[in-house]
């Protein structure tokens, strides 16, 4: 249908991709890993926001006075599943500094991989604002789904996904769950493995991007 978003956005640009090669070799620190998450965080953003309103203001130019386009319409929330999550938050944030943050945090059990939830604050506005749910991995779908449950129980109407890799059964998985809520992402990787990682993946994201393991 003309105008609706896609549901799956793979972002190819070469410096995603790039970023993204560095972050799956397993040579590299933790120290460079964060980093390049922040970095690949601000170049997702600025996809995600890519259909952000505008309206145009009365400004002057040192040469003259002219319209010109700024942001309009409903705010943003970022709203991380903790605790990868975080790693995305900062480099969206210094794209859009007055986003609020909504945070979710879940852990996934490790024997039946169901997400639990330890930790939920939003905005109380949350409704009228735009909400982009960051998590690097979508890998089984189970967090991801439980998040944006949780988020649209909030009053959240108006949600996109924005993570690093995908497999296929966690997109296909998310959106039997939540069909309009698009998925932005850096690539789809072939599958799964039996312990519910992404393969070839970059492994654990917490454990690389906070040192953990
Ligand atoms: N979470 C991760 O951090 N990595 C995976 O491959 C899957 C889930």
């Amino acid at each position: 249908m003309p105008g609706e978003p896609d549901k799956l956005t793979i972002i190819e640009h070469p410096l995603v991709r790039h970023k993204l090669t560095l972050m799956r070799d397993k040579t590299t620190s933790t120290a460079s890993f964060r980093q390049l998450v922040r970095e690949i965080g601000m170049l997702l953003c600025y996809e995600a926001t890519r259909d952000l309103e505008l309206e145009f203001i009365d400004i002057e130019t040192p040469l003259q006075p002219m319209k010109a386009p700024v942001l309009a319409g409903k705010k943003l929330v970022f709203a991380p599943i903790l605790r990868a999550g975080v790693g995305l938050l900062d480099g969206m944030l210094d794209l859009v500094p007055a986003a609020r943050v909504a945070h979710v945090g879940l852990y996934r059990d490790p024997q039946t991989l169901q997400a639990v939830e330890y930790y939920f604050k939003a905005p109380e506005d949350i409704a009228e604002r735009r909400v982009i749910v960051l998590d690097p991995m979508l890998a089984t779908g189970n967090s991801t789904i439980a998040a944006v449950d949780r988020l649209k129980e909030a009053g959240a109407n108006d949600l996109k996904f924005v993570c690093l890799l995908a497999s296929p059964e966690g997109v296909d998985r998310f959106h039997g769950h939540h069909p309009n809520v698009p998925i932005i992402t850096a690539a789809v990787d072939e599958r799964l493995d039996d312990h519910g990682y992404i393969v070839p993946g970059l492994g654990d994201a917490g454990d690389r991007m906070f040192g953990t393991k």
